[in-house]
């Protein structure tokens, strides 16, 4: 039967649509490292688009999203060509699409005996890895898979990542793999930035990639990043095994991190078995896996079966089911957080997802509930991503059509007393929004419901790390009167007989928590910045303000200029900080804290991280790619030094085009090591 033409028409005006759709995707996923939908739905829009070009391939045109492999690399980064392009792969959601795969790939090579390798498909980032005479040279982002973007400095910060490759490797080869955050350091990633009021990431590869695309390379050292290797590219200058488990073992042998799931099975039923067994116990991972990617063993083989468009046959995705759910959302309510913050959050009809009964679901702010434009009463898609709390993807389509659907959300209609006036829920203050931020503040610093929680993020694991206090132990101090502030606990010693009156507090518990607080008078400056909860100073940037300060009273004296010209301190976090030293009730605790034996001194900061810590340069005579000035920058990114004299620190002297006499003397007398301008370029990793 034919296709009528408005029926054609229709179908056009759906692909670009779809196109449309998955473009923006495209960009927000790839390049702004944000995806506003799930892996599922973006999946479901690909399918569709690859299914109507399928059947009316009239409308499939060369730039459509479905013939691309990723997004554009960004040019801040320098491009990398790719001498074979990284590929994608298809995908298959159930035992039958595998099946078909692996009934449709059998056909094209009958009669070979087929073996799988199965391995996790991580929610990561795909790397290029370039080693050069046994050095890693280059590495790179898949970008659209032809060109990437230059994340050498980068990724030389990542521990599992050799910088150099055992004996009898090939001259130069590729080694590529996904680069991840496990779920652990992801989870505290986001807590940071939650503290320091920056936007969450919404998965571990979102926040990979973040983390891989830093300009700056030391924010990279700062996360702790893993990475596995799955695949060799192109070699040059050596033999390769045979098929890819084996490639998978040389890996191994030359000092790469290959991952210890991954198996070799001799059917598609066994296939089907590695894969649901995973599907139980994935929860377990360290890392996020979104699926099990099987990839055909022998490379004779894959070779016959080559690709199609950017996917080989020889492999497929045999993705996990995305955990999701519908539910209602009976109500909006909000929690005043450790900042002040009023934070919306979803109270929905309970429900079964992915093995939890899930009751609460995070609203990120105002602005994000209305663009999702979700409302009380909707029944609303949920979804969980791992150990993410739940989030709510939107209402469903029925929800958004019914006539009868509540007011567009507004934050500040549910904090109203009975004069109309916005008032903090928990202490009934004025609530404020400072200009250019998208949450709502209760302006009292004394609500109960902030100092409460700034107590409990005091003594957490990421801070002063006091065990054995928790949240009910916090409200029982605070309500019986015997700490009012985080300072108060250390003067709990002395409260010893009160503790042991309180409810469920034994001999032996108060002990330990009295011991557990003492032991806590040793942590670092870093650990206590980070514990003060000064707003938009995580973790990471107390670390920073560790290296650059003496101890709490020097940072709280330092000037508005001084934090600002601090690398990564920008006017909002300085002004954070001043506003925090401003405040007498701040000062008075921690001066409490002094008293009490609380006054960590700053120790010498550790970077041993970075490629060329502890390395001292000096430079004579003009260099081609850069200037000095430029050069010495270089260096002192990669946690080197840069200086004008030879002494007997000089590790290098680099000599270019017309060097100084004395230098070149001076070096000779102290036998340092001179090198040309490319071996400097190959040390900073830009050869
Ligand atoms: S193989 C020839 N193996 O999945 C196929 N990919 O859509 C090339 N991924 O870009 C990829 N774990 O980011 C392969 N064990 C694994 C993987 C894996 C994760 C990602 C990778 C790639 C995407 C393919």
């Amino acid at each position: 039967m034919g296709v009528i033409m408005e029926d054609l028409a229709g179908i056009s005006e759906r692909i670009g649509q779809l196109k449309a759709q998955i473009n923006h995707h495209n960009y927000r996923y790839h390049a702004l490292d944000s995806s506003e939908v799930s892996d599922a739905e973006y999946d479901a829009l690909m399918r569709e688009l690859k299914q109507l070009e399928e059947q009316y391939p009239r409308f499939l045109t060369v730039d459509s999203p479905s013939q691309r492999v990723g997004a554009e690399p960004v040019a801040a980064f320098g491009v990398v060509e790719h001498p074979l392009p990284l590929l994608s792969l298809g995908n298959a959601f159930s035992r039958d699409e595998l099946e078909a795969w692996s009934t449709r790939t059998s056909k094209l090579i009958e009669g070979e005996q087929l073996k799988f390798t199965c391995e996790h498909k991580i929610d990561g980032l795909a790397v290029a890895l370039t080693y050069v005479d046994g050095q890693l040279s280059t590495g790179a982002t898949r970008g659209d898979g032809f060109r990437g973007e230059n994340i050498t400095q980068n990724l030389r910060t990542v521990r599992s990542v050799p910088l150099s490759v055992g004996k009898g490797a090939p001259s130069r080869f590729e080694a590529r793999g996904e680069v991840f955050l496990p779920k652990a350091g992801f989870q505290r990633l986001n807590q940071d930035r939650e503290a320091e009021g920056q936007p969450l990431f919404a998965n571990p590869r979102n926040a990979a990639a973040g983390s891989v695309r830093q300009l700056d390379p030391r924010i990279t050292a700062r996360r702790p990043l893993d990475i596995y290797i799955y695949a060799l590219g192109p070699v040059e200058g050596g033999t390769i095994p045979e098929s890819h488990w084996e490639t998978l073992e040389y890996l191994k042998t030359l000092g790469f991190k290959v991952n210890p799931n991954n198996a070799l099975l001799a059917d598609i039923d066994r296939v089907e078995e590695y894969y649901k067994d995973w599907l139980d116990k994935k929860e377990d991972l360290p890392y996020e896996a979104d699926g099990v990617v099987v990839k055909i063993d022998s490379f004779i083989l894959q070779q016959r079966l080559g690709n199609v468009g950017h996917e080989p046959r020889w492999a497929i995705a045999y993705k996990f089911p995305a955990v999701q759910g519908t539910t209602r959302l009976n109500s909006i309510e909000i929690s005043v957080g450790r900042t002040g913050t009023l934070n919306p959050v979803a109270v929905l009809e309970p429900v079964r997802l992915g093995g939890v009964t899930i009751k609460q679901a995070a609203l990120h702010n105002e602005d994000d509930i209305r663009r999702k434009d979700i409302r009380e009463g909707d029944r609303v898609l949920i979804q969980r991503a791992g150990e993410v709390i739940p989030e709510i993807v939107g209402p469903t389509p029925e929800s958004r059509e019914n006539p009868d659907r509540e007011e567009e959300f507004s934050l500040l209609g549910k904090v109203k007393n009975d004069r109309g006036e916005p008032i903090c829920p928990v202490c009934g203050s004025a609530v404020i929004k400072p200009e250019g931020e998208v949450m709502y503040y209760c302006s009292n610093a004394a609500c109960p419901a902030q100092v409460q929680q700034r107590i409990e993020h005091f003594v957490s694991r990421g801070a002063m790390d006091i065990r054995g206090i928790g949240q009910a132990q916090i409200t029982a101090l605070l309500s019986e009167g015997l700490i009012e502030d985080v300072s108060g606990l250390y003067s709990l010693k002395d409260k010893r007989e009160q503790l042991l009156e309180l409810e469920r507090m034994a001999e032996k518990s108060v002990d330990n928590q009295l011991k557990a607080i003492d032991n806590s008078k040793d942590r670092s400056l870093e650990r206590l910045i980070s514990a003060l909860g000064i707003r938009h100073v995580g973790s990471e940037m107390a670390q920073v303000l560790a290296q650059e300060f003496i101890d709490l009273d020097d940072l709280g004296n330092a000037s508005r200029e001084k934090l600002i010209s601090i690398d990564s301190v920008g006017p909002k976090i300085a002004d954070s900080i001043i506003a925090f030293f401003g405040q007498e009730e701040n000062n008075r605790i921690i001066r409490r804290l002094k008293e009490t034996g609380v006054n960590p001194k700053a120790e010498k900061a550790e970077s041993e991280k970075l490629l060329l810590s502890g390395t001292e340069f000096v430079i004579t005579g003009r260099l081609e790619s850069f200037g000095r000035q430029e050069a010495a920058e270089k260096i002192k990114a990669l946690g080197g030094t840069a200086k004008d004299n030879v002494t007997r620190n000089t590790r290098y002297l680099v000599v270019g085009e017309d060097p100084g006499a004395g230098k070149l003397k001076q070096a000779d007398k102290l036998k340092t090591e001179r090198i040309d301008e490319t071996a400097f370029l190959g040390k900073i990793g830009e050869g």
